[in-house]
């Protein structure tokens, strides 16, 4: 399962980047409006620093127009890819621009019928939203599972993204189900690394070491710049 962070922030995307398990981005009007920066300069400088997939999403809801922004969206960067609502209009722009090659990711999906939906209409990856569902006591697991499982016995081509994680546990379920990408808040991310005995065992390795270190002898050179 591919690893993706859910934000237009600049630095949180080159941290996430430098730990080598970033495989793309997806944004929202939301988190691009948090910036405060011009927006195509930003959106171009994400797709930059990542090679995967990074979603950018359509504004709006006039199926001609959002088939406009489709293909300027399409146009940033070879991996920018075009996020729609899961509304008749987004399915529409979905068929119109995914029979063009253009690789769309319908967003704000909420049941397996509406995946079913995004599937039909040739999308790239369906984003179903887990966190939301939560907050309104909706077991979004459950969606989950049955979005993976009926893509499995379909054998449809389109990827199922985890969005909206809020937690460590989004994420591991997300795995054991089988969905293709989790995306998440770089906190979330960082929770991920996270382990209060990873911390303290290296901590307890490296007290060990320095007080040892005298003693033992030849080290290798780039040991003793430790
Ligand atoms: O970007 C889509 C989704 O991941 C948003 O998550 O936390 O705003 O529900 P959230």
């Amino acid at each position: 399962m591919k690893l993706f962070l859910d934000t237009a922030n600049l630095d949180e995307i080159q941290e996430a980047n430098r730990w080598g398990v970033l495989r793309g981005i997806t944004t929202n009007p939301t988190l691009v409006a948090k910036e405060g920066r011009d927006f195509l300069p930003l959106v171009k400088e994400i797709c930059s620093i990542v090679e995967g997939d990074v979603s950018i999403e359509t504004v709006g809801n006039d199926t001609d127009n959002l088939v406009r922004q489709g293909h300027e969206i399409a146009q940033i960067a070879d991996n920018a890819i075009v996020k729609l609502s899961t509304t008749p209009n987004g399915l529409a722009a979905c068929r119109r621009l995914s029979d063009e090659g253009i690789k769309i990711n319908m967003t704000l999906c909420f049941t397996a019928a509406q995946a079913i939906l995004c599937a039909e209409a040739g999308a790239y990856i369906v984003s179903p939203f887990l966190g939301r569902l939560d907050d309104i006591s909706t077991d979004s697991l459950q969606v989950l599972s049955e979005i993976c499982e009926i893509y499995a016995v379909q054998d449809y081509d389109t990827q199922v993204l985890a969005a909206s994680l809020r937690h460590p546990m989004h994420v591991i379920e997300a795995a054991r189900m089988g969905a293709h990408i989790s995306t998440m808040p770089f906190k979330v991310f960082e929770m991920l690394v996270k382990h209060p005995l990873t911390d303290a065992g290296h901590k307890r390795f490296m007290d060990d070491w320095e007080e040892a270190k005298s003693h033992l002898g030849e080290l290798l050179p780039s040991m003793q710049e430790a």
